[in-house]
């Protein structure tokens, strides 16, 4: 599902850079994707998502 509609970032491609990237705050990630660059609704989500993806490394 996407998380972000305005840069058509799906919550896959955000779980796929935690694992890979490994960002250690919602800034790092932000650094590998434009993700909350428009209109920022997806940021909580994001963040959200991002959280529990790092529970489980
Ligand atoms: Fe992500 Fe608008 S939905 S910036």
């Amino acid at each position: 599902m996407y998380v972000c509609l305005c840069n058509a970032i799906s919550d896959k491609v955000i779980r796929h850079a935690v694992r890979q990237y490994q960002p250690r705050s919602l800034n790092q990630l932000r650094q590998l994707m434009p993700i909350g660059s428009d209109c920022g609704k997806c940021i909580r989500q994001a963040r959200l998502i991002m959280e529990e993806e790092q529970a489980m490394l």
